[in-house]
């Protein structure tokens, strides 16, 4: 019941501990070391003290270790994913289907570890460049500290750890407090490869002290954060020279052309909205329905709404289960009723019900309420009419995020405007703004973050870049 930390390539007890509670039970499930800076220090340092040794693994050796790690979680699919679902209530379809997504990220870091190539660059293009023979080379950058969040525990965590051990580099993880279990648990599964001591590191901790011993780290070359915009800000302001990946949410918007195929697009809309509790970063908030076909989707999304079971996380037919904490599904039903107050409709949910917050669905809302401008992070979606395209590109642009955006047309004209004119990360024609692969580029704008994850972006992020000349004369 008693974690501890792993700190290299050793489990390392400590006296202080936070409980942590199945957010779907309230029961106890695990007693979490909670680390000083202290600690976290000794772990940056064993990270520090690992690096020329991975900095020296073949590409074909990281490769092996990564396809080792695939293969770990391949063979613990089902305790991995019910792991997930104890400390995160996602429902347990969804923790496997993240489980399978684990494993096809650590593949693709695998395959990218033997892809890391540098280019040749045309030195005698310029004057004065004759006769020189140029090339780059990536080298890994060091020490990475990476801070993960709740709602992927395993998937979000490869997406920093894959890249990271891909490049050669050596890594300091902090998971999210209310889901360090999975961590714990890949740090089991890494024990058992060819990992170097010393190259992965996990320190669990509440509060910032540990994110702040990161980021003021000297030693610590790049922090790579998934999280709020408030704490992705305040990384960067205090980051100094350190390189900085921020994958900061959004409130994803979708516009539906009215010559869609509704009945094609009714069942994906829903997942896109209420999966893993609306948890998402690009997660279906905000839906802008061209007027003619509204009442049709309206009323086809709501009726496969209800349909949702909601329950247990560990059941298999469950759809949609508690949130990550019973203070959020308070935050989030503030949020509702107040647009409720400020004229939003409610169409369905709107309320908590065996700890459950139901998956809820309004219309009328206004752009600046929170559950629109906001990112609700809930099982909360808005469903507004517009009269045009354009509207829908310009409600979609009006917000403080960028992450994906989704457009369902017919009508290539259209489908080539709005990826042009969406301010986002990606645009996803004929798909939902939740639609992701995991070797895709991922990352957005305004403050939605800086970076790419995927692995090959999210490789060059973790790497420099470094110059060789040749000299022939
Ligand atoms: C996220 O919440 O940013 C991750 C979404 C995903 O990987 O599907």
């Amino acid at each position: 019941m008693q974690k501890k930390f792993y700190i290299n390539g050793e489990w390392v007890a400590n006296s202080e501990f936070a409980t942590l509670q199945s957010p779907h039970t309230k029961e106890v499930i695990a007693e979490i070391p909670q680390a000083t800076a202290q600690q976290v220090e000794v772990a940056i340092d064993a990270a520090h003290d690992a690096r020329e040794q991975m900095a020296n693994l073949t590409a074909l050796e990281r490769a092996e270790i990564l396809e080792q790690i695939a293969q770990l979680f391949q063979d613990n699919r089902q305790q991995a994913a019910e792991i997930i679902s104890l400390e995160g209530a996602k429902p347990i379809k969804f923790a496997l289907g993240e489980i399978d997504r684990t494993v096809e990220t650590y593949k693709f870091a695998a395959e990218e570890a033997k892809r890391l190539t540098g280019e040749l660059i045309p030195m005698d293009a310029a004057k004065g460049g004759a006769n020189r023979f140029g090339y780059t080379i990536e080298q890994p950058i060091g020490v990475i500290g990476a801070i993960t969040p709740f709602n992927f525990p395993q998937n979000l965590v490869a997406h920093k750890v894959g890249p990271a051990i891909a490049a050669g580099n050596t890594v300091v993880l902090k998971p999210a407090s209310q889901t360090p279990l999975s961590a714990l648990f890949l740090a089991e599964l890494i024990a058992q490869t060819n990992l170097p001591k010393g190259a992965f590191n996990v320190v669990t901790g509440g509060g910032r002290v540990v994110g702040d011993a990161l980021v003021g780290s000297d030693k610590v070359k790049m922090i790579t954060f998934t999280g709020s915009p408030a704490v992705g800000i305040g990384i960067r302001n205090k980051a100094g020279l350190k390189k900085v990946a921020l994958e900061l949410g959004s409130n994803a918007g979708l516009i539906i052309d009215r010559n869609t195929d509704l009945d094609k697009i009714v069942a994906k809309c829903v997942v896109g909205a209420f999966s893993n509790q609306g948890q998402v970063c690009i997660s279906l908030q905000r839906v802008y329905v061209m007027d003619s076909v509204a009442d049709e989707f309206i009323e086809k999304f709501v009726a496969a709404t209800k349909k949702l079971v909601v329950g247990n996380p560990l059941d298999p037919t469950t759809d949609v289960a508690a949130m990550i904490h019973a203070d959020e599904q308070v935050r989030a039903k503030n949020w509702i009723d107040e647009a409720i107050g400020h004229g939003a409709q409610l169409l369905s949910g709107g309320v908590i019900s065996d700890d459950v917050f139901e998956p809820t669905i309004l219309s009328n809302v206004e752009a600046q309420m929170k559950v629109s401008c906001q990112e609700v992070f809930a099982p909360i979606v808005s469903i507004n009419r517009i009269s045009s395209i354009e509207e829908g590109i310009k409600q979609i642009n009006d917000s403080n995020y960028g992450l994906q955006a989704g457009i369902f047309t017919n009508d290539i004209k259209t489908a080539f405007n709005a990826s042009k004119k969406l301010e986002v990360g990606g645009v996803m024609i004929n798909d939902i703004p939740t639609y992701r692969v995991d070797q895709m580029p991922y990352g957005g704008v305004k403050e939605s973050g800086t970076g790419k994850e995927g692995l090959k972006y999210a490789i060059h992020e973790m790497t420099e870049t470094k110059l060789i000349v040749w000299n022939q004369e």
